[in-house]
């Protein structure tokens, strides 16, 4: 069995910066583009900035063809900031996460209400806003007590283009369903595990990301809208690399890494779901309707020949781990 897609994205991307940059760049390479993450230590806020990291992608990246959809992390802007990063070749929108919420957010949004005169303009000027969308409260409930803010942003700007990033409860797809300038992006590993494959046995640090994986009822109805072809669900892996120790130590960092292995194991869950005819649609069409992209121009095919994914990759002096390192996956990209 294989599969052709045509130009596949990956709609939530860590990259990094540095040496971590050109270690893990090419790993996404057979995506024809992706939306790139701004939490940088600092965080790019400004369009210079976004376009020279861009530029350090597009070197990291070597010769691939590959569109960068650039995020700016949000905060509070005037007009004029908004109309320049509009204006700034690369940009796609503004990524929002609650101050100190997760990695490197420490700048982040600690009041909602401040933000709300941006938020209008956005709005008005169609630039679409990313949330990571989690409260302060107790680890499991972050994102439940989150749909609250989501259900306000939708009511309060109906024409404002809001992703839910990464979702990974049943609710969030109900709220989805119900605004229709609400969609999401899922990660792969939302799709799989739950808490108990993080910490139900020995601790997997290696599965630890933010948010938390959660319960099978609510993965099983991440994977069923998945395999169904939902119009709104977006294929974000939030691939998430960390030095190996800063992941298998006192303090984990929050991430999982999954880009060499996204397509692959996607290609083997909608095939075991006898699904692979949405696929096209959830790494790649769904998220051209929504945000009308037109990526670079690359198939990649996908076959059900298996793939050993590498205990680890390494080169610049930098090691990360893979989700399944180690293991045998059953579907491959066909090169
Ligand atoms: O697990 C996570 N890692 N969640 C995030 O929101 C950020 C990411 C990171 O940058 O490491
Ligand atoms: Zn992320």
């Amino acid at each position: 069995m294989e599969i052709t897609l045509e130009s596949p994205l990956d709609m939530h991307l860590h990259l990094r910066d540095g040496d971590m940059l050109k270690l893990v760049a090419p790993l996404s390479a057979d995506f024809a583009g992706a939306v790139i993450m701004p939490n940088l230590v600092p965080p790019v806020t400004d369009p210079g900035a976004m376009v020279a990291y861009g530029e350090r992608i597009a070197t990291a990246m070597g010769d691939s063809p590959f569109t960068r959809y650039m995020t700016l992390f949000f905060t509070k802007q005037s007009e004029q900031q908004l109309t320049l990063a509009k204006e700034t070749p690369g940009f796609f929108g503004y990524k929002l996460y609650p101050a100190g919420i997760t990695t490197n957010s420490e700048g982040g949004v600690a009041n909602l209400a401040e933000a709300e005169s941006t938020l209008k303009m956005m709005e008005e000027m169609g630039i679409p806003l990313l949330i990571h969308g989690e409260s302060h409260g107790f680890v499991m409930d972050r994102e439940a007590e989150f749909l609250g803010v989501y259900k306000h942003l939708a009511q309060q700007f109906p024409k404002l283009k809001i992703c839910m990033e990464h979702i990974t409860t049943a609710a969030a797809l109900d709220l989805m369903e119900e605004f229709e300038n609400l969609c999401a992006t899922v990660t792969l590993q939302h799709l799989i595990i739950t808490l108990d494959d993080v910490a139900g046995g020995a601790l997997q640090p290696h599965l630890f990301c933010k948010p938390i994986a959660k319960r099978p009822h609510d993965r099983d109805a991440l994977l069923q809208a998945a395999v169904s072809g939902h119009p709104r669900l977006m294929f974000g892996s939030d691939s998430a690399p960390h030095p190996r120790c800063k992941k298998e130590a006192c303090g984990c960092a929050a991430g999982v890494f999954t880009a060499p292995l996204a397509l692959p194991k996607l290609a083997e869950i909608f095939a075991r779901h006898h699904a692979l005819d949405n696929l096209q649609g959830f790494v790649s069409g769904n998220a051209c309707r929504i945000h009308g992209l037109t990526p670079a121009a690359k198939h990649v095919t996908l076959h059900d020949t298996p793939m050993n994914v590498p205990t680890s990759y390494r080169s610049y002096g930098q090691q990360v781990v893979p989700m399944y390192a180690g293991e045998q996956i059953s579907w491959s990209i066909k090169h």
